[in-house]
């Protein structure tokens, strides 16, 4: 039996940290070994002193990878992003509407060409490596095709993705929509062509109020509750502007919340992007079903749509995830993103710490997933989606580095400067796959252009 052993400082959270003093809400190893055994860990353990322990471990014919000084963490998890709008990122817009209808709704037009998808998906999960996320639930587009091509390229890399395809029929150019019916019948067909098998997960994804019918709300409420595990995936209460358009499209409802509840689309499987003009109606509703928040830093701040109040939502009981919405989101990194939720939660006279800030890129990330058996920590009998963290990466990091002299002040770092150079390895399943040679990159077409 093949056995992998990762030699290193180790960081796993138990449970969500009260304070930043609050050491009994993780498990840090100053000097530890994984063992990793068909893609699980079977064991973690910390070395006393003399090299006995590893010794023995040579005995048993594993071959033991020595990452000291690093720190090896939980793969993160980006529970929301959007694959298809990597060629977008950046696009310059004065707010969410209008970068839609600019950008958005112009780029995912190209992903009725499966190629196209193949090539977007392939060079997606190749960054997500990059940046150390091992995890990530995405929306793809309206187009059958491009849900294929995301769950193949995640199955190449053996990575635990969670994906689906986009629910719209109106509010958008036409061949970017679907109908009531074919959005039924090609979800249900992605759901038992993808749905479990490998590590794919799947997510019905009606994108927001403003595209979709009461029709097919109606219609992917009936899908969720076919379907209780899959996740819905969803946008609300992102910009002024949108959601009083929602007002006006459902006047009947009490607000834009009410809206998904009214068609059975929340509960404790169903991420709401942003959610960042709630009303407390909606927060008691939110809470109340167990949905789960997912606060978008980088996009927020580059579309201008507002600040998310962690302390509010959280307070109020509300499960709260963290994520990038590339291509709103102006970064893949989660680092970033921390750092990004950060300053936000500054302007807002919060208290987003360290420890807080990285159980929530592992194991809250995987919580607010239900994937916690799974991933999100370094327990036995968890996948190996391990990272190897270096914050001392750069020159700059490396100087600054020399001034840090707590595990809280590391990670502090790490959030602040980090990105994907800070990320020195990321094992999917066990496997190094950073420093792997990229699996079957497809070439462009055409050369990239200017104007
Ligand atoms: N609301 C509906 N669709 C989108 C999208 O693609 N990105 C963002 N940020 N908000 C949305
Ligand atoms: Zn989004």
């Amino acid at each position: 039996m093949t056995r992998t052993i990762l030699r290193g400082r180790i960081l796993t959270f138990l449970r969500e940290p009260e304070s930043e003093r609050d050491k009994s809400s993780y498990r840090y190893l100053e000097d530890g070994f994984i063992t990793i055994e068909n893609g699980r860990i079977v064991e973690v353990a910390e070395v006393h002193g003399s090299g006995a322990y590893e010794a023995q471990k040579f005995n048993e014919e594993a071959s033991i990878i020595d990452h000291r000084p690093h720190l090896l963490m939980p793969g993160f998890i980006d529970p929301h992003i959007h694959y298809s709008q990597m060629q977008i990122v950046g696009s310059y817009a004065p707010s969410l509407l209008e970068w839609l209808n600019r950008y958005t709704f112009v780029e995912e037009q190209k992903f009725a060409d499966s190629a196209h998808a193949a090539r977007i998906a392939g060079a997606f999960m190749d960054e997500m490596i990059r940046v150390g996320t091992t995890t990530a639930a995405a929306f793809c587009t309206v187009h059958k095709a491009s849900v294929d091509a995301y769950f193949r390229a995640a199955a190449a890399r053996n990575l635990l993705m969670i994906g689906g395809k986009v629910l719209m029929d109106r509010g958008a150019p036409k061949p970017l929509t679907d109908t009531p019916q074919s959005a039924y019948d090609d979800t249900k067909t992605l759901i038992n062509q993808w749905h479990g098998k490998g590590r794919a997960l799947y997510a019905i994804a009606p994108r927001f109020a403003l595209t979709s019918t009461p029709e097919q709300l109606e219609i992917a409420g009936v899908l969720a509750r076919e379907h209780p595990d899959c996740y819905v995936e969803t946008h609300l209460n992102e910009n002024l502007a949108e959601i009083a358009e929602a007002a006006r499209l459902f006047p009947d409802s009490p607000h834009y919340t009410g809206i998904y509840e009214k068609f059975g689309l929340l509960g404790p499987k169903t991420l709401l992007g942003h959610v960042i003009h709630p009303t407390d109606a909606e927060i008691a509703l939110i809470a109340e079903t167990r949905s789960v928040s997912v606060h978008c830093p980088t996009s927020n701040l580059f579309l201008g749509s507002g600040l998310f109040d962690r302390e509010r939502l959280a307070g109020a009981g509300v499960r709260v995830a963290l994520a990038t919405d590339i291509g709103g989101g102006t970064s893949y990194s989660m680092l970033q993103t921390l750092d990004a939720a950060y300053k936000i939660s500054q302007l807002r006279g919060g208290r987003l710490h360290p420890l807080l800030g990285f159980y929530m890129l592992t194991l809250g990330n995987a919580r607010a997933l239900a994937l916690e058996d799974r991933i999100g920590t370094l327990s036995v009998g968890s996948d190996a989606d391990i990272l190897v963290l270096d914050a001392g990466a750069t020159p700059a990091g490396g100087l600054r580095m020399e001034t840090v002299s707590s595990l809280a002040g590391e990670l502090f770092l790490l959030q602040t400067i980090g990105d994907d150079r800070h990320v020195v390895e990321t094992y999917v399943a066990g496997k190094a796959m950073k420093s792997a040679p990229p699996a079957g990159v497809v070439e462009p077409k055409q050369g990239g252009h200017l104007g």
